[in-house]
């Protein structure tokens, strides 16, 4: 069911310095931050040839990541995207495996203008997994 790594998510404590890192000393292609008020969080993608990586910035006080920085001082791996064909059947399949959705179980629409829809990390091996129809 589920297709290409669309994306590994990283929760940084600095984007800038993240951003410079994954630039300067890695040598990726790193784009322009960009605030995504909906999900609280501004991010900064770079591409790899065969995936993405995000870079992960609280935004706003209620930010769904300020906790996981509060726990991850120095930053870390905050969820893996998975790119699905269908999203509605991926996620009733899911239900029906007993699997939880998080939120109302209603896609939302992602960073990259896709819907999206994550899984309770609980079922998945302690990973925050998003499913993102493409
Ligand atoms: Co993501």
């Amino acid at each position: 069911m589920i297709g290409n790594l669309n994306h590994v998510a990283i929760a940084v404590p600095d984007l800038e310095a993240a951003a410079a890192q994954y630039r300067d000393t890695l040598g990726a292609k790193v784009n322009a931050p960009q605030d995504e008020p909906d999900h609280g969080v501004t991010v900064v993608f770079i591409e790899l040839p065969n995936t993405k990586i995000e870079l992960l910035y609280p935004l706003g006080d209620d930010s769904p990541i300020k906790g996981f920085l509060e726990k991850n001082p120095s930053g870390g791996i905050h969820h893996i995207c998975y790119e699905v064909e269908d999203i509605l059947a991926a996620r009733d399949r899911l239900i029906a495996s007993g699997a939880r959705v998080l939120g109302n179980g209603e896609p939302k629409i992602g960073a990259h203008g896709k819907p999206v829809l994550f899984l309770h990390p609980k079922d998945f091996t302690g990973t925050l997994v998003e499913l993102e129809q493409v």
